[in-house]
């Protein structure tokens, strides 16, 4: 997803897709990978409209929740978009045979989600304090 303006693309980003499995049931989730603004275009409100957009192309897609992680101190940025912290929760990247998760030492990442379908919002507190077998490959690792 890029975000245009006059001719030039000041910020983008990657939703990525995968269907996972956690306690028992079936979601389609969504995720936000390499979100960058380039450097003289920052604190511009740039990231914040693009990270919005993102959130509401996930809810036209019909996805039942949108997934990913971050470095602590962006988690008042992507709140101020729309998105909220998945308490306690880890996400496992990589792959079951390399497994990738986001509280390994020298991390200090928060997982935000949202729930967007009815069946994702009733499964919801299932997600919280939990790690959630996401499992994207080896080439964008964790979300
Ligand atoms: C994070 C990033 C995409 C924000 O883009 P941006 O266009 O500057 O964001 P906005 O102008 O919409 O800023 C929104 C808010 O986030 C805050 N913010 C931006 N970057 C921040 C950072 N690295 N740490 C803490 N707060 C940050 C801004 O201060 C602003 O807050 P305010 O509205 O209270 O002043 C940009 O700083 C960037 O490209 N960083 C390097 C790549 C990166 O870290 N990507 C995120 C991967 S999870």
């Amino acid at each position: 997803m890029l975000l245009v303006d006059e001719g030039t693309v000041p910020a983008a980003l990657d939703i990525l897709f995968k269907e996972i499995v956690h306690a028992g049931r079936c979601f389609s989730a969504g995720g936000l990978s390499t979100v960058v603004t380039s450097k003289q275009a920052r604190g511009r409100g740039y990231g914040r409209q693009l990270v919005t957009a993102a959130r509401e192309r996930m809810i036209a897609q019909s996805l039942d929740l949108g997934l990913f992680t971050c470095d602590r101190p962006l988690q008042a940025f992507y709140e101020s978009a729309g998105w909220r912290v998945l308490p306690g929760a880890v996400l496992i990247g990589g792959t079951p045979q390399a497994p990738f998760p986001s509280d390994q030492p020298g991390f200090d990442k928060v997982t935000m989600s949202d729930f967007f379908s009815a069946a994702g919002r009733q499964a919801q507190a299932s997600f919280h304090h939990s790690r959630i077998e996401l499992y994207p490959g080896e080439i964008d690792k964790l979300w």
